[in-house]
């Protein structure tokens, strides 16, 4: 049976359905996560999980030590990882609390440690990155989404912005263009850092707010963001308990 990771996005930095066994603060060759590890068991079930963000929320998108945190799952033994994010919507489809499963990405960061393959070769490494999200779990996922009635948005190619700052409307016009439907802070590099490591990965974006410019011309309120989180992430932890099972058992 196979150790799952949640790594908690913006919104949830605790899982209230995790019996927490015990927490380990763990150092990488890449510096220290997020934050500790939290272990526990959701539904009798073994997972590890980590606050992205931090457990108080303190550490910025571009601020992330990815490349540890995805060494600190791998070491502590999970093989799949189920990412949530909560992200902006730019297609008409895109609403906010929509559950959307991403089979996509778009990278638009910079200045971002993205890659364990830098120093230290024996040769030059490349991977395959053609589909950026595992599609088993995608499809666990989207399965259980249904279970519960919701309606999830099953593909979606996915932006990822350098942040803080959420994007102008110009800005999201040319993502658009480009072919996105949601953007969001914190996908790149994590995604491709999990796929240098060989771990499956998968993500969960719950839609927040309209993209900059989306909502007839309004300016994106950060109280109706919290708003949407609030509701939107209880049915992400419900989602969760229904997945897991299929996942640890696939
Ligand atoms: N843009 C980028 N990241 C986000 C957004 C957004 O509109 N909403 C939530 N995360």
């Amino acid at each position: 049976m196979s150790l799952v990771a949640i790594i908690g996005g913006t919104g949830l930095t605790k899982l209230e359905n995790l019996e927490i066994t015990h927490k380990e603060m763990v150092n990488t060759p890449y510096g220290v996560p997020s934050g500790p590890l939290t272990f526990g068991k959701i539904c009798g079930l073994d997972v590890v999980f980590l606050a992205r963000h931090g457990y108080r929320h303190t550490i910025p998108p571009h601020m992330v030590n990815y490349r540890a945190n995805l060494w600190a799952l791998k070491e502590a033994g999970a093989s799949k990882i189920i990412a949530i994010a909560a992200v902006g919507g730019i297609t008409s489809e895109m609403k906010p609390e929509a559950i959307v499963i991403p089979d996509q990405i778009i990278d638009y960061t910079y200045g971002r440690s993205q890659t364990f393959f830098e120093n230290d070769l024996s040769f030059v490494t490349h991977i395959d990155f053609s589909y950026p999200y595992n599609d088993s779990l995608r499809q666990i996922l989207l399965k259980s989404a249904e279970q519960l009635n919701y309606d999830a948005v099953n593909g979606a190619v996915y932006a990822a912005t350098q942040g803080p700052r959420l994007e102008t409307a110009a800005e999201i016009n040319r993502l658009d263009h480009d072919g996105c439907d949601i953007v969001g802070m914190t996908g790149m590099p994590e995604a491709a850092l999990a796929r240098e490591l060989e771990l499956e990965y998968a993500a969960c974006a719950l839609v927040v707010n309209w993209a900059a410019g989306r909502n007839g011309g309004n300016e994106i309120s950060l109280s109706e963001m919290e708003k949407c989180l609030e509701a939107g992430m209880a049915r992400v932890r419900g989602l969760l308990e229904i997945a897991l099972p299929m996942i640890c058992h696939a």
